[in-house]
């Protein structure tokens, strides 16, 4: 029987090795938990890292590593300390990170990462070629594995593959700056099927496509040699069901099933009915515009001081990618930002900002969204960003207020949402006051549009138009050969 093999460098869970014992536990960031869903409903093997370098594995333990992963229907493709540090801190996440969000002056253009990123992703491909039948499909994800459709394609003409871009493609003016960008198209190109978040990704990418390598592109089919690779936007969706059906059983907990954290913020609540609660949920990341929020929420609270004491702001800032030094340097200017404002503003009964630098359980995320009136997110740009969705699915009596940026993917399909510049403080400051004092009426009126979207659009879906896009391209491109 055929089956889908997904590719993607962080596989659903990590694994962890203390004192001689394997911890699996579960990776965050969009793509492993929008992806995970996907897998753990139909027969599919996801190939990709373990977390850990060949250094850390002791011989003795590899046997239980493989049994490890393989209870979560994964298989790993081992990558040396040397190679992690060039593929993944390197070209990964000090290239194509920054340049693909746009922040140029943070991309670094090193040939030893190229090579590296080359070498991997030749190790992930070969990973592919082992296991894949004929018949199967591959579906590889994201910027880390760029190289590995071409890769596949070379040694298996006629299998099907997919490739699904999590980031945003930016314009043709950004990406012409990369030393490798025609190297980059052409693994792309060994794909049935592209697919991006947002129809302006899909124009940002066949234009490079025109222009770099002079393709004839013709809509959304690109034209090499005897095949026709189309290109389509797949807005990604969230497992609604999961989110939404945890928030119902959240409300009927009794006061000894609640976490601890919900225990406080409900004393919280008590002791200030009137106050409102703001949250912000991200990958501690320069793309996540952390600073500039911080720094909207001060001067919101100079522009509106009578909020003084009756607004704070919830940040739950994810550890990530902490060896690259624009993410420890970020963390230092975070740190200090909450520190100053704090220091500046808190009263003995108010701490303006509760800051929380971890990952927490689903159970702690599910608090957090169903306990805050606003959700507000500001990344200067974000693929998609699920966390805005995720926030309105556990809104089940419709109340609560999302203000989100424009430059996040998800504001395309958002449009109840309060929409911001996140450049724009005055803008932000008015858009707060707007959503302190947003009638309830009008709130349910929006999230109840967006939920209806958002429980339609889900990742099932999602991973089901994705599929069948890719087998009636394959059909076509059968026929046009
Ligand atoms: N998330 C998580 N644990 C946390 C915080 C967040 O698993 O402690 C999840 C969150 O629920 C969401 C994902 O991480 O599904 C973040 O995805 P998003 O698209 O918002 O951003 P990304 O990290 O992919 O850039
Ligand atoms: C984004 C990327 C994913 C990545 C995730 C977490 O969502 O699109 O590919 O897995 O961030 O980042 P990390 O570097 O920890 O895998």
């Amino acid at each position: 029987m055929s089956k889908t093999i997904i590719i993607s460098n962080r596989l659903p869970v990590q694994l962890q090795i203390s004192n001689g014992d394997i911890t699996a536990i579960p990776s965050v960031g969009g793509l492993a938990t929008g992806m995970k869903s996907v897998h753990s409903g139909g027969d599919s093997l996801w190939i990709g890292w373990s977390g850990l370098t060949d250094e850390e594995i002791p011989d003795v333990l590899a046997p239980k590593i493989d049994k490890a992963l393989a209870e979560h229907g994964s298989s790993k493709v081992r990558l040396t300390k040397e190679e992690v540090n060039g593929f993944y801190f390197g070209f990964s996440n000090r290239t194509i990170w920054p340049l693909f969000h746009y922040f140029l002056e943070y991309s670094e253009f090193e040939l030893s990462y190229w090579e590296t990123y080359k070498t991997v992703n030749q190790k992930f491909a070969d990973a592919i070629l082992e296991k894949a039948g004929e018949d199967d499909t591959i579906w590889v994800h994201d910027y880390q594995l760029m190289l590995v459709p071409q890769m596949v394609r070379e040694k298996r003409p006629n299998i099907s593959i997919g490739f699904f871009l999590h980031i945003p493609f930016p314009s043709y003016e950004i990406f012409r700056t990369l030393p490798w960008r025609r190297e980059i198209l052409q693994g792309l190109l060994g794909s049935d099927l592209i697919g991006f978040h947002t129809y302006d990704y899909e124009r940002h990418f066949l234009s490079s496509v025109r222009r770099l390598l002079g393709l004839e592109v013709s809509f959304n089919d690109i034209y090499l040699d005897d095949r026709v690779i189309k290109v389509d936007s797949f807005p990604m969706g969230i497992d609604y069901k999961k989110f939404h059906e945890a928030a119902h059983e959240h409300a009927q907990r009794n006061e000894s099933q609640k976490s601890e954290l919900q225990k406080r913020l409900d004393t919280h609540k008590k002791s200030a009915p009137d106050a409102k609660f703001f949250l912000s949920i991200d990958r501690l990341d320069y793309s996540k515009g952390i600073a500039n929020r911080l720094k909207a929420f001060e001067y919101f609270l100079n522009k509106y001081p009578e909020y003084k004491e009756k607004v704070r702001l919830i940040i739950l800032a994810v550890p990530s990618r902490s060896n690259v030094p624009q993410y420890k340097l970020l963390k230092k200017e975070i740190d200090e930002l909450v520190g100053r404002i704090n220091g500046e503003l808190s009263t003995v009964s108010w701490t303006p900002i509760w800051y929380f630098y971890r990952s927490m359980p689903f159970e702690n995320l599910i608090d957090l969204y169903t306990s805050c009136d606003i959700a507000w997110l500001t990344p200067i740009r974000d693929g998609m960003n699920l966390v805005a969705k995720e926030y309105i699915a556990t809104r089940t009596d419709k109340t609560g207020v999302l203000i989100l940026s424009e430059m996040a993917g998800s504001a395309n399909e958002m449009n109840e949402s309060l929409l911001i510049n996140p450049n724009n403080f005055e803008q932000i400051a008015d858009t707060l006051y707007q959503a302190i004092n947003m009638p309830k009426k009008e709130q349910q009126e929006r999230n109840g549009i967006l939920q209806k979207r958002l429980e339609r659009y889900n990742v099932e879906k999602w991973a089901n138009d994705f599929m069948t896009s890719l087998v009636n391209q394959k059909e076509k491109e059968d026929v046009y050969v």
